[in-house]
């Protein structure tokens, strides 16, 4: 195991704690430093495994900031608790990597960074559904080969997505911000499945539907439909916005694809296993006219064998909430929220989370997922 290399922020206050990765901005710097808190930071890229946490942990550590990369399972946990820790963020809004039932039993907040992703990451799923539906990625290859001859009536046709059908898979915060871009930007019909109706989304949609016709444009319709599979079969492009558990694991595989329509756009900015990738790389051989973005891989950082190969499929590296507004205030959020549980804060009761993002904070933690169970 190789040494990574750490950086001291604020040495000799009172509490300490670790922080797996450098962030970005300093605000969230400030408020740990509001806390008493000294911050030893992880500056190097590469991902620290649970040995090296455990380490860095040591003998006394008060809290931590991970990331999604890492596992933190019962033996992080058991490790922070050990050494006094109360306070665990994750710099994300998803925490499938956090075993929040053991953090529990050790008596460890967990927190995560909602509120700042979710036009972030919208934006680049409608980023993704252009750039596989209209072969942007696929076309910059060719220019940039030098195989541009001239213009030609056949090149490079895809799909126009104005008045046809968007699904989606997941309509909370972020699905529900990606259908309306998509609906309100391009004129789209939505059907959309989640466990529960989202009825705000309907009646937004019905409103800008009564909109439209009042200005002598075609009515849009917005339907939840029975079952994932029944979105797949209706959707002209369909985006995953799901979280990651047991029930969605490989909710796309062979036999969800096959419902597909063969021109369909499929994007996920979810999480990898979402997908079974080896079944996709399969379907996008086989359907040169099927389109993929993706944001997220079952085995990240690596790609399923195949996968780079194929032109139908357009790859970027987890980066759907990299803008630095969102970044900056994912951090800003990990920071207070570590900083409010050591001070024994109660947590925010709002969804509007903005108060975190910029000078002094709410005396509360913004997010923690396991407060009701401590
Ligand atoms: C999250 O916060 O869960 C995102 O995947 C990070 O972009």
């Amino acid at each position: 195991m190789s040494e990574k290399e750490w950086i001291t922020v604020n040495p000799g206050a009172s509490r300490r704690v670790i922080v797996t990765k450098d962030l970005p901005g300093e605000h969230w710097k400030q408020i740990l430093q509001e806390a008493d808190c000294s911050m030893e930071i992880c500056t190097d890229p590469a991902v620290l495994s649970n040995e090296e946490i455990i380490a860095r942990i040591g003998e006394r550590c008060d809290g931590a900031i991970g990331q999604l990369t890492e596992d933190w399972n019962a033996h992080l946990f058991a490790g922070l608790r050990a050494a006094g820790g109360t306070a665990y963020s994750n710099g994300a809004v998803g925490y499938n990597n956090v075993d929040v039932a053991a953090a529990t039993a050790n008596g460890i907040a967990v927190g995560n960074t909602p509120g700042v992703l979710t036009e972030t990451t919208a934006e680049m799923a409608v980023a993704l559904t252009f750039a596989a539906g209209r072969r942007v990625t696929e076309a910059d290859r060719f220019m940039r080969g030098g195989h541009y001859q001239g213009w030609l009536p056949t090149m490079f046709l895809g799909q126009r997505f104005v008045g046809k059908t968007v699904g989606v898979v997941g309509a909370g915060r972020i699905g529900s911000a990606y259908a309306r871009m998509m609906v309100e930007g391009h004129k789209m019909h939505l059907v959309y499945y989640d466990l529960y109706p989202n009825e705000a989304l309907e009646q937004y949609i019905a409103d800008y539907s009564a909109f439209l016709v009042e200005h002598g444009e075609a009515p849009l319709t917005c339907r939840r439909l029975d079952s994932v599979l029944d979105v797949l079969r209706e959707a002209d492009v369909v985006s995953l916005h799901t979280v990651l558990d047991d029930a969605t694991h490989h909710l796309i595989d062979a036999e969800a694809l096959a419902v597909m329509k063969p021109d369909a756009v499929l994007v996920n900015s979810s999480r990898g296993p979402v997908i079974d990738e080896v079944a996709l790389v399969e379907h996008c051989r086989s359907h040169p006219e099927f389109r993929v973005g993706l944001d997220v891989f079952e085995d990240e950082p690596a790609m399923k064998p195949g996968l780079a190969e194929l032109d139908n499929v357009v790859v970027v590296p987890h980066i759907a909430s990299a803008t630095v507004w969102t970044r900056e205030g994912m951090s800003s959020l990990a920071a207070a929220n570590v900083a409010a549980i050591l001070a024994g804060y109660p947590v925010w009761e709002s969804d509007d989370i903005t108060p975190f993002l910029s000078g002094k904070v709410p005396k509360a933690a913004p997010s923690i997922v396991n407060a009701a169970d401590l």
